[in-house]
């Protein structure tokens, strides 16, 4: 497992990450002595982006049991707000309603703190959808699975997952999708066969306190 964490030279989501905390009246982020790059607090959201069968869910429903944290499963909200699957959301109101809402409500999650949020894998390919991230004060954590294990788990079962049409297409969205990740705060590169306690225990020991990047 490696943990990459990205050393951005000062930027305005800084600035803004600050300013977010002050307004919870929280700790701060740590300032590291020497420069202005602040380190992701206790306070901050963490969300978790990657692609389709990375085990976001899963890992964050971990991940907020061992932080103690309010776990937040952003397809899980859609549906509710829909009040249909999501692969019925796509089928009878289509993809850009759907984007539409699936901003709105991370535009929504930006609003609390302290919280793991479980994206959905398309929401963090958005530049917009990022900014909302990061300039609200949160800290995104992409886990990196490699190709040949998430095709496996997504050809074993793809069932309400409309965006996955069969390996090759997938294949050609993971590609078009991972540079995106890649803008995350921080990545965890996995083998695929951790279990979600595994993942969310290097989250816990690993990723708090890495600089904060955009
Ligand atoms: C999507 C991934 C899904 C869900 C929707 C769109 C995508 O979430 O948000 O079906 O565009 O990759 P998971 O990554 O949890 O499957």
């Amino acid at each position: 497992v490696r943990i990459v964490a990205k050393v951005n030279p000062p930027t305005l989501h800084c600035e803004l990450r600050i300013a977010k905390c002050e307004l919870f009246r929280s700790p701060c982020p740590r300032v590291v002595e020497g420069s202005e790059t602040a380190t992701i607090g206790r306070m901050h959201n963490i969300y978790l982006v990657g692609f389709m069968g990375a085990g976001k869910s899963s890992v964050g429903r971990e991940l907020a049991r061992q932080m103690e944290r309010t776990f937040i499963d952003l397809d899980g909200c859609l549906e509710d707000s829909f009040g249909m699957p999501i692969d019925e959301v796509f089928r009878t109101r289509g993809e850009g309603a759907f984007r539409q809402a699936e901003r709105s409500t991370l535009e929504r999650t930006a609003g609390l703190h302290k919280a793991v949020i479980a994206t959905g894998g398309g929401a963090f390919c958005d530049p917009a959808n990022r900014d909302i991230i990061h300039s609200g004060g949160g800290c995104s954590v992409f886990l990196k699975v490699p190709w040949s294990v998430l095709v496996g788990r997504l050809e074993a079962d793809h069932r309400g997952r409309p965006k996955f049409t069969g390996p090759v297409a997938a294949k050609h969205l993971y590609d078009t999708r991972e540079p995106h990740y890649e803008h995350a705060t921080c990545t965890v590169v996995l083998t695929g066969s951790e279990s979600p306690g595994n993942v969310a225990e290097i989250i816990v020991d690993r990723v708090a306190g890495v600089p904060c990047g955009t």
